[in-house]
């Protein structure tokens, strides 16, 4: 078997890295986190924390931003379905969102 590196194995990466929801990986969080804000550090924050993302936290942008960014992505940032997260979860990660405040 051949071992070099395909497009399809980089893709397949940042699909894992997108899924996020490996057995498990949920009941290691803090209990008292909401959905939407784990699904934030699990899944938004790899990009949004790390520079491949514009901060999104403490700019003070309206819920509906985060809503429409998720659901229909721009350039380099992916769209999530429903399959990915569902309508009350998304709220819920775009009401903490819209509520974080800016970093000192
Ligand atoms: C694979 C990396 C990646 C992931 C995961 C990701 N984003 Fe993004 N996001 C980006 C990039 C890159 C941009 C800049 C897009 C552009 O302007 O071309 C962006 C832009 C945004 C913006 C607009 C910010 C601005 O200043 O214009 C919002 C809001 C946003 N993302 C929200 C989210 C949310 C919410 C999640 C999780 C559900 C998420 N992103 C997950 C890469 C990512």
């Amino acid at each position: 078997m051949k071992t070099i590196l395909k497009p399809s194995a980089v893709l397949a990466a940042l699909l894992a890295l997108l899924a996020g929801h490996a057995p498990g990986a949920l009941a290691q969080s803090a209990p008292q986190i909401s959905k939407g804000q784990q699904f934030f550090q699990k899944v938004c924050a790899k990009c949004h924390e790390t520079g491949i993302g514009p901060v999104i936290t403490g700019r003070g942008l309206p819920e509906a931003t985060y809503v429409y960014m998720a659901r229909h992505g721009l350039n380099a940032m992916p769209a999530f379905r429903v399959t990915d997260i569902d309508d009350a979860t998304l709220q819920e990660l775009a009401k903490y969102l819209s509520a974080t405040q800016p970093k000192p």
